[in-house]
């Protein structure tokens, strides 16, 4: 038996999963590294860490590969004393990263020069203002899809260069590499031999051009970027490296990569045109794979790669920067909750959420309202409040800030979208989905492997490598786990939204620019 090795480089956790053939998981490690808030509205992480983290899941998951018939304990002894073995039998490696997040090392130590900037992190949001006041935002939405906002690379990679002492004068020597974490993690699995990123997680730093496919000498101007610090842009599929022979056992292929978004779009093989897929991780993301031409969006979604492979796929985002999040802090922040599971009875333990509302925008809102400035809101509590009817409104605001994203998609897309696939930890929250379905007014559809991230890394890894034949092979892969049809009425729906709106407009503009 053989397998593809994904790994998954994700916001809070790192995680390392085997796909066998029939792209069913056969062992699964994870590990998560810590969040660094510095100050209000920063977000940082060690990016040596979560090389560790990656490193030792890979490890254990390689150690959970299922063992192929015969004596189990005598192959078990076998592959302790000849390691080898197991990682022979991986064909190769896709990797998925949390997108945009930026890490900037020396070349020669490996050393990073300061901790990553996260993607939540809101530090760069003035720059953005100033940008935008000196008029260059039509200029980047045009060549990069995005919308001028701190999420992305660009303006945190010029913080670096500009804010952490003699930084800058390294740069410009040819000392420093910058990369996003698929990068990050190339350099180290090669031993600092290899310096790529692929096409989707270049599209998500503002210095990318979608229509040329390459670094725009004029962005990179604007931001004052070195060119020689960038990695170079291969496919999301193709063999762009080996692992270093000490790491893993044996060389192993790196064949895939891709944002986690933009593998998760591929894992639920929505693979024509019109097809979308919402996923609920540290945020929710929805995106609608749009064919072979980037479409400029009109209601303040993104236009981003979705992956390169002998063609370009471009597809149309909304980004939600709160929702497995917003769960996490009801239980590491309000303490109402002891673990994530408790929510769901909690939230069902209540019919409503008794008119309370939550507007998780403790980093500012992504898409459609794009508001760096926005804070955290907790609106219409009585003395009849509990827990419960917070722990009902926080699965609410995911659902709600999804049916935003989904009703401004369907305006771009100029048809109303006929179901949402959907995936990701919080996707297994059945009454999070029934409320999704509600919200939206159009089924959501649950697949059986929900783990679609990881596997469209792997996907894109294995079909580089004839592990699969074709997309149709993919296709045939997708199932059905169960379907969620709406139950609220039109009118309903409409008073709910109208509420959400009005809490929203609440949370604006609270922090000072
Ligand atoms: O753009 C940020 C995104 O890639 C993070 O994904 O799965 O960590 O919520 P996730």
């Amino acid at each position: 038996m053989s397998y593809i090795l994904a790994l998954d480089q994700g916001t809070t956790s790192s995680r390392a999963i085997l796909f066998d053939h029939a792209g069913g998981v056969a062992a699964l490690a994870q590990q998560e590294f810590r969040q660094i808030f510095p100050q209000p509205g920063w977000v940082e992480h060690d990016a040596r860490e979560i090389w560790a983290a990656q490193l030792a899941v890979a490890r254990e998951c390689m150690q959970k590969m299922p063992v192929a018939g015969g004596n189990q304990a005598q192959q078990a002894i076998d592959s302790i004393a000849n390691p080898a073995g197991r990682a022979n039998r991986i064909v190769a490696i896709g990797i998925t990263n949390q997108r945009e997040t930026t890490v900037l090392w020396d070349r020669k130590t490996g050393e990073p020069v300061a901790n990553a900037i996260v993607w939540q992190d809101r530090r760069t949001a003035g720059r953005c203002d100033q940008l935008r006041e000196a008029g260059h935002a039509d200029l980047i939405q045009q060549k990069t899809g995005l919308l001028l906002d701190a999420y992305f690379s660009g303006t945190k990679l010029e913080w670096l260069l500009n804010e952490v002492p003699g930084v800058r004068a390294r740069a410009e020597k040819g000392e420093l590499a910058f990369g996003t974490m698929d990068s990050w993690l190339v350099w180290n699995l090669t031993g600092g031999r290899v310096h790529v990123t692929d096409a989707s997680n270049a599209s998500r730093t503002l210095l990318f051009n979608l229509h040329s496919m390459q670094w725009d000498d004029e962005l990179l101007a604007l931001f004052n970027i070195p060119a020689s610090v960038l990695p170079k842009v291969v496919a999301s599929s193709g063999v762009m490296a080996e692992t270093d022979a000490a790491l893993l056992g044996t060389p192993i292929r790196i064949a895939g990569m891709a944002g986690d978004q933009q593998a998760a779009t591929f894992g639920q093989a929505c693979l024509s045109p019109g097809m979308a897929k919402n996923t609920y991780g540290t945020g929710c993301f929805m995106l609608m794979n749009t064919g072979g031409k980037p479409v400029v969006s009109s209601n303040k979604l993104l236009t981003t790669v979705g992956w390169r492979m002998d063609k370009d796929t471009y597809c149309l985002e909304g980004s939600v920067f709160m929702a497995g999040a917003t769960i996490q802090w009801l239980r590491d922040g309000l303490q109402i909750i002891k673990s994530a599971a408790e929510v769901q009875p909690l939230a069902e333990s209540v019919p409503d959420s008794g008119d309370v509302y939550l507007v998780p925008a403790f980093a500012g809102l992504g898409s459609p309202n794009w508001d760096p400035y926005a804070r955290g809101a907790l609106l219409g509590m009585t003395r009849g409040t509990t827990r419960a009817h917070i722990a009902r409104a926080a699965l609410e605001a995911i659902a709600l800030q999804s049916a935003d994203v989904f009703s401004a998609m369907s305006r771009d897309a100029g048809l109303p979208l006929q179901e949402l696939r959907v995936d990701g930890g919080a996707s297994r929250n059945d009454l999070l989905m029934q409320i999704q379905a509600d919200f939206l007014g159009v089924p959501v559809v649950r697949p059986q492997v929900t783990e679609t991230t990881a596997l469209g890394a792997a996907y894109l890894a294995g079909l580089a490598v004839g592990f699969w034949r074709d997309t149709d092979e993919i296709v045939a892969h997708w199932r059905v786990d169960r379907r969620f049809e709406p139950q609220m009425g039109a009118y309903a729906r409409a008073a709910k939204l109208a509420r959400w709106h009005k809490a929203v407009e609440r949370s604006r503009q609270w922090a000072e620019a």
